[in-house]
């Protein structure tokens, strides 16, 4: 079937909330087959390929030029389906009953070593709550490997479009859902240690929402940085620049007024992409995150500011991302 160089990638619009059956069957054969497929879910779009096909999930990595150590989420639809291939703790379970189907992906103890695919035995997964990630894990039986679907390193894609702009060409469909809801990865929690549950991505689902269920949870470093050169990182993702527009992105952090002078003193006339959120929802800011950073570099953008929110709730996952994406940070 239509391994290596793919030259037409289907293309297909569907309704977000009733898909298109025919539509989502051809995408389950597509995986069913080996291929690769780009759909929505409630984060950001993920690049799909059958978890259980080792061929299909190197292709994975080869077109998004993702490094080998770093795994993959596996997608399911039920407890019953993830737990052919992960332990399920009792934490784990609480924490799937309150925030499952959802931005939540669990790290837990990996069952039936299949591989290349997880770490330290460890297996990441998710139920996520979008009906086309549903209807595709339901319609292809498959437990579905995906990372998000951008050329690594570069902003997730929140948009079809975005699919298209970085794999077109590369994989054998994009399912265009619409803009992504939350705009962010989901959260990553790493249960594969009973008892000492840490977390490793913020994301929608906070740090409060986690201990309100676990009682206790180890929050790594404020702004997650990078682990230490020599030093293991704690998810295997944390240790690549991230989320990164071409442009060099600045973030600002302080007093809204010494925000607003850094920002003069930078223009200069030159074409400066601002990212500011005014009487926006934190929600919102996340939302459109992605879609701005990479508007800048289509638009020409020569450098980008970003001012600062606060860390807290969705504004954590937001500082995170931006950190990661910013050549600087200067505190004003
Ligand atoms: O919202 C999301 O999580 C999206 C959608 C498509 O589900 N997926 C996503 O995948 O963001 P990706 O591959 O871009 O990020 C997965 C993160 C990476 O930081 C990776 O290192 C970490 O999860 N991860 C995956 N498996 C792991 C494991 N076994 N142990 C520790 N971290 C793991
Ligand atoms: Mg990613």
């Amino acid at each position: 079937m239509l391994r290596g160089g793919v030259k037409d990638t289907i293309y297909a619009v569907v309704d977000a909330e009733a898909p298109d059956e025919d539509i989502i069957r051809s995408a389950a054969e597509i995986l069913m087959q080996g291929g690769l497929v780009a759909f929505p879910t409630e984060t950001v779009y993920g690049l799909g390929a059958d978890a259980s096909n080792a061929e299909a999930v190197a292709r994975v990595y080869q077109v998004k030029g993702r490094p080998s150590d770093n795994p993959l989420i596996w997608h399911g639809n039920s407890i019953d389906q993830l737990e052919s291939v992960a332990h399920f703790s009792a934490e784990a379970l609480k924490l799937a009953k309150a925030y499952w189907p959802g931005a939540l992906t669990m790290v837990l103890p990996r069952k039936h070593p299949p591989g290349l695919y997880g770490s330290n035995g460890t297996v990441a997964v998710r139920i996520p709550s979008h009906p086309v990630t549903g209807a595709l894990i339901e319609a292809s039986g498959c437990i579905i490997a995906a990372p998000s679907a951008n050329l690594s390193g570069r902003p997730s894609p929140t948009r079809a479009r975005h699919v298209r702009n970085d794999l077109g060409g590369a994989i054998e469909m994009i399912i265009d859902g619409g803009p992504s809801h939350n705009g962010l990865e989901s959260t990553v929690v790493d249960l594969h240690a009973e008892g000492s549950p840490r977390l490793l991505r913020p994301g929608a689902v906070t740090p409060e929402m986690l201990k309100d269920v676990l009682g206790k949870l180890e929050c790594p470093p404020a702004d997650l940085g990078e682990a230490a050169d020599g030093e293991a990182p704690l998810s295997p993702g944390m240790k690549y620049r991230h989320y990164a527009p071409q442009a060099p992105l600045i973030l600002l952090i302080g007093s809204r007024d010494a925000v607003s002078a850094k920002i003069e003193n930078c223009l200069n006339g030159r074409p400066v992409g601002i990212l500011r959120s005014s009487g926006e929802t934190p929600e919102d800011v996340a939302k459109n995150l992605f879609e701005r950073l990479r508007r800048f570099d289509e638009e020409g953008a020569e450098l980008i500011i970003a001012e600062g929110v606060k860390e807290e709730g969705i504004g954590l996952a937001i500082m995170n991302r931006l950190k990661k994406a910013a050549a600087e940070v200067i505190y004003v």
